[in-house]
């Protein structure tokens, strides 16, 4: 469905589902209360004002509340989908109607129409793009030269993205300073932990109904996400393995308490398999064909490149649907390997993302990133930059005084003792 010639232009769904979307939306601002409180302060003093910007992420309830912020701080904001899969329809409809916020997001788009949405994103000559994978940003260095002197700079969300522009700043394409979001403390710690870790599990059960306790697990990658996901297996009952190729994360995840084993070791052993690595083929042929009968493989990662599902394809008989977001795979040796989400990310597909409690604190450090780049127009470099200590712990304290909790602080004794390095034993 497109726009009239009155309305924003935008491709959605379907914008009679806008006051679902609009309900869902409010319910997650109960959650949200830090964005909140830079929503307000935004609208009054209007930071983002004659800013074109496009902000390419999940569009979901949260990312809802990222969008107002930003509209409300002046900005020509425009939302695109960051994932064919990951895009609630309601909540895209609500934005185009009850905010007036241009969306191009239709869940289960093609590729072609999610490239076609970056492009229709770039059109917008954006100022700043906030970016989740990375994908405005790297068609804008491929295609877009021209436009790069409109950048004030870019945000990232997450560590599949924070990876592409560390190869784009090694081959010298980065031309323009990046804020990487995912780093930030008030970010990883939560979102991809505790935020990955929930929202992966619900995934998996909204689409298969299993119970998880006296499950083998197989958690492929033991980053913040995966040690968010096989935490919380653990805790539902699962007997987790985590399979690594970093030697630290491995040791980590031993003395975590899991089994760490190669996947080769691993596939013949699991239930069910969660990829959460970044990187491509995790799962392959010989892996699939070690699998029990009934095996389930999802993914939790960025892009849907960790499971070979175009291998798993040709030696498939039939593929079918059996659940909302179930494939069953009957392969030719008389087994089936059952794939979620189509090998994309699981928790969005099949479930919600993220909480919007632990969003919160992800989208408050995008929307000051966003007003930092402004504020510091000119000054910075072409290169990647963490969010300023000053603004992390901010959302740190804001959050904690939403929840209402108190901690302490130095006495003018131990400040003074932190400071030297006079006293010892
Ligand atoms: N990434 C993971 N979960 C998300 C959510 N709920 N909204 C936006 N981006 C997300």
């Amino acid at each position: 469905m497109t726009a009239t010639a009155t309305q924003p232009k935008y491709e959605i769904k379907d914008i009679n589902l806008a006051a679902k979307g609009k309900q869902r939306i409010e319910w997650a601002g109960r959650e949200m209360p830090v964005l909140r409180q830079i929503q307000e302060r935004f609208a009054a003093e209007k930071p983002l004002a004659g800013i074109r910007l496009v902000a390419c992420c999940h569009v979901t309830t949260e990312t809802a509340h990222l969008a107002i912020a930003l509209r409300n701080a002046g900005a020509d904001a425009l939302l695109i989908a960051s994932n064919p899969l990951s895009t609630q329809d309601d909540v895209a409809a609500s934005l185009v109607s009850d905010y007036g916020i241009p969306v191009y997001a239709i869940k289960g788009e093609d590729n072609d129409t999610y490239h076609r949405h970056v492009n229709i994103a770039l059109d917008h000559k954006p100022n700043i793009i906030i970016d989740d994978g990375s994908d405005v940003t790297a068609t804008l260095v491929k295609e877009r030269q021209s436009q790069i002197s409109d950048i004030i700079g870019t945000t990232e969300e997450t560590t599949t993205g924070i990876v592409r522009l560390q190869a784009m700043l090694k081959d010298g394409v980065l031309t323009f300073p990046a804020i990487n979001v995912n780093d930030a403390d008030t970010k990883h710690f939560f979102d991809n932990r505790y935020g990955t870790g929930q929202s992966t599990l619900d995934g998996v059960i909204r689409a298969t109904n299993i119970l998880l306790a006296g499950k083998t697990l197989v958690v492929a990658g033991y980053g913040w996400c995966g040690k968010g996901v096989a935490m919380r297996a653990s805790g539902l009952g699962a007997n987790v393995i985590v399979t690594e190729i970093d030697p630290t994360k491995a040791i980590e995840a031993v003395m975590d308490g899991f089994r760490v084993m190669p996947m080769a070791e691993a596939a013949s052993q699991g239930d069910l398999f969660i990829t959460v690595t970044g990187n491509k083929h995790v799962i392959r042929p010989e892996h699939f064909a070690a699998m029990k009968d009934g095996a389930i493989v999802c993914n939790s990662g960025h892009f849907d490149i960790e499971i070979d599902l175009q291998s798993l394809g040709q030696e498939a008989t039939e593929v079918k649907e059996v659940r909302p977001f179930t494939q069953q795979y009957c392969l030719k040796s008389g087994k089936s390997i059952i794939v979620l989400g189509e090998g994309r990310l699981v928790n969005l597909a099949a479930a919600e993302g993220h909480p919007s409690a632990v969003m919160d604190m992800s989208f408050a450090n995008q929307a000051l990133a966003c007003e930092y780049l402004v504020k510091n127009k000119g000054q910075l470099e072409p290169k990647i930059y963490n969010i300023p200590t000053e603004i992390d712990k901010e959302i740190a304290r804001l959050k904690l005084q939403a929840m209402g909790i108190k901690i302490d602080s130095l006495t003018a004794d131990q400040i003074e003792y932190i400071n030297s390095w006079t006293a010892g034993t």
